[in-house]
């Protein structure tokens, strides 16, 4: 996805500006570039391809200016080159744009302009915004960006540089993030709060709509309407540490460790002594928890993948309905809901762009919304009526690890919690079930040390992988094999173990490679059976199961075991033995691990 950065103040700006894009980098992009403004101008450099070709390029001349924008792109309209890589110019140079998101309106823009004689030199969305501020400007930077937003249909977080007012910029955001900073030496805007980082933890959220100029001595803010505005600034906890790499040679890896922590900072302020306690729903929602006919559960990715985990949990333990559905289907479909349906939103960006208009839709249709995200104050926690926050910490890596683990961990006390609500759930089960959760971190970080590497060089050398499973397990085999696909390149499908022999076990021949999940108790000896029917059709078996059931499948070629727990929260370290299976297999084959191919870490446009 695309990142923004701008900087007014006392120093140069172009050292921030490229600190500010690498931090920017995990988004994913394909093209990079600065504006720099001063009396004399604006200079503008960008180039394709990685962050490094561009820092090559600017090193080689000498920018003082204290005033700049930048930006690293993925590609939504036009071909990633240098052409199309922003900052963007109007047709008179005088303005600088950069931008995250999409003008939906942008072609009808463009016709606009172009039949006013502008000559157009890219084939981006984003170039009509640096024309329309010239078409719109009179003298007054302000006054030019707000008439041209107001032409705008989409969704933009804008940084913009004004050839006549180089010692300040205006950023604009709309259903794409934006954060505000400021230190010492000046102000900053970025696309998310790992950029800033290295200067500030000093930082606001504007909220939609809102116009931010920055310049050295302060913020000012302009909600839609033209009103002047107070936004609140809060300090950062993360260290910068934690958004940093560290020893590890990825931030996956990295990640992956971190689990434990994660999972005990979600999990332990939820769990008292014999009980589970959400103080976040209270007085949710207004039709009460026995109120509530069923749940829909959407999401994207691998939060779409937890929310399958989410469906069987709290199926089982509060028997209420469950829905579970892909955000990007959900927003179009015709579905009945209504205020006895609550729609549970989870996220670990809290902007995807497919789960957003998701939940929108479900707020006009008069469901209440509870969300599940990791990053404070983010557009999806902003717009829901209760969040439950996940404290996984910064996530860089494309991949999620963290992301996931700790969604399904809070999937779990959601489950728990509404099981005690409805009756469904004695006090006794609820001490059980609490005492497990609390084991869950220990057992996390026992299952981060089994001995993976072995299987992954064999699997490295697969054309297509199968991840089969039932039940939970199931719901663990669509994230496994998007992890292995996602980082390693290999193709691989996720099935539910009883659906292969309905068409997909023609692909299966000999040696592919089939990794058999047995988590959640549901019926192993079917799973077994299937493990069987691929076997015999030349499958070379990978079996990853709780230590309790290894003896069942002990016909695999290999067998993983996890320390044993419950059925249903195996999920997570059956899940972690995948993203280490994953890992392993896209090092062996070299892979750009935290940076995959076309993939972006928050997808924020549709
Ligand atoms: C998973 O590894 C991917 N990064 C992707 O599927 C991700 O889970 C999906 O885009 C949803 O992102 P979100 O949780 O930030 O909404």
């Amino acid at each position: 996805m695309c990142g923004i950065i701008g900087y007014v103040g006392t120093q140069p700006a172009l050292p921030r500006l490229l600190t500010g894009l690498s931090r920017l980098e995990y988004r994913g992009y394909d093209s990079a570039g600065i504006a720099v403004a001063d009396d004399s101008g604006i200079c503008a450099h960008k180039r394709q391809g990685r962050l490094s070709a561009l820092e090559k390029d600017v090193k080689q001349r000498t920018f003082t200016q204290k005033t700049g924008i930048g930006h690293t792109r993925w590609a939504t309209h036009g071909a990633p080159d240098d052409i199309n890589a922003h900052p963007h110019m109007s047709f008179d140079g005088r303005f600088a744009v950069v931008h995250n998101g999409i003008i939906e309106n942008y072609a009808a823009l463009k016709a606009e302009l172009q039949q006013e004689g502008v000559t157009f030199r890219s084939d981006t969305d984003t170039e009509v915004v640096a024309h329309l501020l010239a078409k719109h400007y009179k003298g007054d930077f302000r006054r030019a960006v707000a008439e041209t937003v107001a032409r705008l249909n989409g969704a933009y977080a804008l940084g913009i540089l004004c050839r006549d007012f180089p010692h300040e910029l205006f950023a604009v955001r709309r259903a794409s993030p934006l954060v505000v900073g400021v230190s010492a030496d000046g102000g900053y805007i970025a696309s998310d709060v790992t950029a800033l980082l290295p200067f500030t933890r000093r930082v606001m959220l504007p909220e939609e709509g809102d116009m931010v100029r920055v310049t050295a001595d302060g913020i000012a803010v302009w909600e839609e309407s033209g009103k002047l505005v107070n936004r609140p600034f809060e300090e950062v906890t993360w260290s910068a540490a934690t958004a940093e790499k560290g020893d590890y040679p990825h931030y996956m890896l990295k990640e992956m460790w971190e689990q434990p922590a994660a999972l005990a900072a979600t999990l332990a302020p939820h769990l008292e002594n014999d009980g589970i306690r959400l103080p976040e729903l209270a007085g949710f929602p207004a039709c009460g928890w026995v109120g509530l006919r069923r749940i829909c559960m959407v999401a994207c990715g691998s939060a779409y993948h937890a929310a399958m985990v989410g469906k069987y949990v709290v199926e089982k333990w509060a028997r209420l309905p469950v829905e579970v559905d892909l955000a990007s289907e959900f927003r179009y479909r015709e579905q009945p809901l209504d205020e006895r349906t609550l729609t549970v939103v989870i996220s670990q960006s809290g902007e995807t762009a497919d789960t957003l208009a998701a939940l929108r839709k479900a707020k006009r249709c008069g469901s209440p919304v509870l969300a599940i995200v990791n990053v404070t104050g983010s557009t999806i926690a902003r717009e829901s009526d209760r969040v439950l926050y996940t404290q996984a910490g910064p996530e860089v890596a494309v991949a999620t690890t963290k992301g996931y683990t700790t969604q399904v961990a809070m999937l779990f006390l959601l489950g728990g919690f509404l099981a005690r609500q409805r009756g469904e759930l004695t006090a006794e089960a609820e001490r059980r079930l609490t005492k497990d959760l609390r084991e869950l971190p220990a057992l996390t970080q026992e299952t981060l040390t089994v001995a993976t590497v072995g299987a992954a060089k064999w699997l490295s050398q697969a054309r297509d992988v199968y991840f089969i499973g039932r039940g939970i397990g199931y719901a663990v085999a669509l994230e496994g094999a998007l992890k292995l696909k996602e980082i390693s390149y290999i193709h691989a499908e996720g099935y539910a173990a009883g659906e292969l022999k309905h068409g997909t076990i023609s692909l299966v021949e000999e040696g592919t490679p089939v990794v058999v999940l047995g988590c959640g108790e549901v019926a192993p000896e079917k799973t077994l059976s299937n493990l069987r029917e691929v076997t015999a059709r030349g499958a070379r078996v990978l079996a990853v199961t709780t230590a309790d059931l290894c003896e069942i499948y002990g016909e695999a070629a290999e067998v993983l075991t996890v320390p044993t727990v419950s059925p249903q929260l195996s999920a997570i370290p059956v899940a972690v033995v995948l993203q280490l299976l994953a890992y392993y297999t896209a090092l062996e084959r070299g892979c750009d691990i935290d940076k995959p191919r076309n993939l972006a870490k928050s997808v924020t446009v549709e």
